[in-house]
C-alpha cells in the first residue's frame, strides 16, 4: 500500500460547527468566510444581470446537420465525440456506490455528477478528491465542442470511470478479476471503426486517481493497482490523470484535483478572485496534513509538522484518524485564505489535492518535491516556477538546516504580492466549472485540457482543422 491515499472522513452535508483551530481562536473567522461567500454571491448575481444586457445573445453555429444545435459556440478546441459505452464502464458502477472505495462509502460523493454534497453557498460542494473523472464526463456532455457525429470529430473521449473501479478492487487478490473491466474496455474501444484511423492516438480517457493505481507490473510490488495504463492500446491514447508517473507516463497528462468551487459563470469567479486578493493573511504559513509513519516519501512531513508547531507564524491543522477538521472544506479554505504560504508536502503519492485548495484560497504553494507540481501540471502552471511558488528541496529541511520559516521570511513583500497575483490568476483554469453550465465565460480545467489535446492530436496525426480553428488553438 505505497501510494494509497486514505479517503476523507465521511461527507459533510452542510457547513458544520464554528469551532476554530488551535491557532485561530477568533470566532469571527468563520463568519468572515461566510460573509465573503455571501457577498460573492450577491455581486455575482448583479454582474450576471449586467452581463445579460451587455451580451444579450450568443451566436450558435453548427458544423454539420447532425450536430445538435447548441446555444453556444465551440472556442479553441477541435470537435470531440463521446463514445456511448455499456454502462458497466461508467454510470452502472455507481449502483454499488457503497463498495466503490474500500475505505469509504462513495454514495454521497458521486451525487450531483460527482460534485458531491452541496455546501451552504451555491456553487460550493464537498467534492471528493478522486472524483474528477465523473465531473469531466458530465462537463463534456454539456460542452459546446461536443459533436454527435464521430466522422467529424478530432478527439474521441472514452468515458470510463477507471478510478472508481480501481478503488473498488484494491483488495481483489485475483489479478485476472482485478484487471478484467479494464481489459474489456480496451477490447470494446479497439473494435470501434474510429480507433483504427489513428490507432487510438486521437482517443483519450480521464482518470480521477493517480497513474500509479493503473500501473501494476509483473515484478513490482502489489499495492492494489490494475494494469490499465500498461495495456499497449492505452499507451497509444492520451490519459488525463490527477498524477502522472513522472518517468514512464509520456502519454499521461496531469489535470487538477477537483477543489470545492464549481462556478457557472465568470462573474462568480471574478468575485471570488477579488475576495482572495483583499484577504488579510495573518499567518505567514500553514500546513494542513498529517504525518505518515514509515513512508520514506513523506518523511519531510515529520519536520514540517514539527517546525510549523514550533513557529508562532504557522497555522497547523493536523489530520489524524478521527479528526474531521482537515476534511471540512470550509475549515481548510479558511485557514489557507488567512495564510501567505501553504506547505505542500508529498504524502502517499507525490501530488496533493491540497495544492489546488491553496491556489483557490490565494495562498502561495510551497513544494518540497519536483513531482508535486512542476513535472505534473505542465498544461496548467507557468513554466517559471518562481513566479507562483516556493521550492524548498526536501533534503534541505531538517536538523541543522535552514528552517522553513527563515526561508519564507526571506521572500520580500513585493515578491509576495507578485506571486499572489499569479496564483489568484490561476484560479479559473484550475477550477472545474459546474458541469451543467455550457457557456461558462472563462476557460476552466476541462477547456484547457481540450485545447491541449486538440493541439497534440493535430501534431500526432497530421490532421489540420480549418485555419480559423488553428488560429484559436495556438493561443493555448
Ligand atoms: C444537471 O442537470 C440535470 C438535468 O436537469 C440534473 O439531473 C442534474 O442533477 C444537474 N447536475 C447538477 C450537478 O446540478
Ligand atoms: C481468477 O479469476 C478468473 C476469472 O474469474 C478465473 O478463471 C481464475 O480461475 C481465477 N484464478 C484463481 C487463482 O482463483
Ligand atoms: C499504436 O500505434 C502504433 C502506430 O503509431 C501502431 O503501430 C500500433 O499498432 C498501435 N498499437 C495498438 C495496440 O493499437
Amino acid at each position: 500500500m505505497f501510494f494509497r491515499k486514505p479517503s476523507p472522513i465521511p461527507p459533510l452535508h452542510s457547513l458544520p460547527s464554528t469551532t476554530s483551530f488551535s491557532k485561530t481562536k477568533d470566532p469571527h473567522n468563520n463568519n468572515k468566510l461566510r460573509y465573503t461567500l455571501f457577498s460573492c454571491l450577491f455581486l455575482a448575481s448583479w454582474l450576471l444581470v449586467l452581463r445579460h444586457f451587455w451580451f444579450p445573445a450568443s451566436t450558435a453555429t453548427t458544423t454539420t446537420t447532425q450536430q445538435r444545435q447548441r446555444h453556444t459556440t465551440c472556442h479553441g478546441s477541435g470537435p470531440f465525440y463521446i463514445y456511448t459505452l455499456p454502462s458497466r464502464f461508467n454510470l452502472g458502477l455507481l449502483r454499488r456506490c457503497q463498495n466503490l472505495n474500500i475505505y469509504t462509502n462513495m454514495c454521497p460523493h458521486v451525487a450531483n455528477n460527482g460534485l458531491g454534497q452541496p455546501l451552504q453557498t451555491p456553487s460550493w460542494y464537498a467534492t471528493h478528491q478522486f472524483i474528477a473523472e465523473m465531473i469531466i464526463h458530465a462537463r463534456l456532455e454539456n460542452h459546446p465542442c461536443r459533436t454527435w457525429d464521430p466522422d467529424t470529430a478530432l478527439l474521441y473521449y472514452v468515458p470510463f470511470y477507471g478510478g472508481l473501479h480501481a478503488s473498488s478492487m484494491f483488495r481483489e487478490p485475483n489479478h485476472t478479476l482485478r484487471d478484467s473491466l479494464a481489459v474489456d474496455l480496451v477490447d470494446f474501444v479497439q473494435r470501434q471503426p474510429w480507433w483504427k484511423r489513428h490507432n487510438g492516438k486521437d482517443h483519450f480517457v480521464a482518470l480521477g486517481r493517480t497513474a500509479w493505481d493503473f500501473m501494476r507490473t509483473q515484478d513490482g510490488p502489489d499495492f492494489g493497482a490494475n494494469i490499465f495504463l500498461n495495456l499497449p492500446p492505452v499507451r497509444n491514447m492520451s490519459v488525463l490523470t490527477v498524477e502522472r508517473q513522472p518517468w514512464q507516463g509520456t502519454n499521461q497528462f496531469a489535470i487538477p484535483y477537483p477543489s470545492y468551487f464549481h462556478p457557472k459563470t465568470l462573474p462568480e469567479t471574478l468575485t471570488w478572485q477579488n475576495q482572495m486578493r483583499q484577504r488579510a493573511r495573518p499567518h505567514l504559513f500553514s500546513f494542513v496534513g498529517g504525518t505518515r509513519k514509515g513512508l520514506e516519501k513523506a518523511k519531510v512531513r515529520d519536520d514540517i509538522v514539527k517546525q510549523c508547531g514550533e513557529s508562532k507564524r504557522c497555522a497547523l491543522v493536523r489530520c489524524g484518524s478521527g479528526d474531521g477538521k482537515c476534511h471540512d472544506p470550509m475549515k481548510v479554505l479558511e485557514v489557507m485564505s488567512e495564510s501567505v504560504f501553504c506547505l505542500q508536502a508529498p504524502g502517499d503519492s507525490f501530488t496533493r489535492r491540497s495544492t489546488f485548495d491553496s491556489v483557490l484560497a490565494g495562498c502561495i504553494p510551497v513544494f518540497f518535491s519536483e513531482h508535486t507540481a512542476y513535472t505534473q501540471y505542465r498544461w496548467y502552471l507557468p513554466t517559471e516556477r518562481d513566479t507562483y511558488s516556493v521550492f524548498i528541496d526536501e533534503r534541505e529541511v531538517g536538523e541543522g538546516k535552514k528552517g522553513i520559516e527563515a526561508v519564507l521570511m526571506g521572500v520580500s513583500g513585493e515578491e509576495v504580492k507578485r506571486m499572489q497575483e499569479v496564483v489568484i490568476g490561476l484560479i479559473p483554469r484550475l477550477t472545474y466549472a459546474h458541469p451543467n453550465a455550457s457557456e461558462v465565460g472563462f476557460r476552466d480545467a476541462v477547456d484547457v485540457a481540450l485545447r491541449r489535446l486538440s493541439r497534440l492530436v493535430m501534431d500526432q496525426t497530421g490532421r489540420l482543422q480549418n485555419a480559423q480553428d488553428l488560429n484559436t488553438l495556438t493561443i493555448v
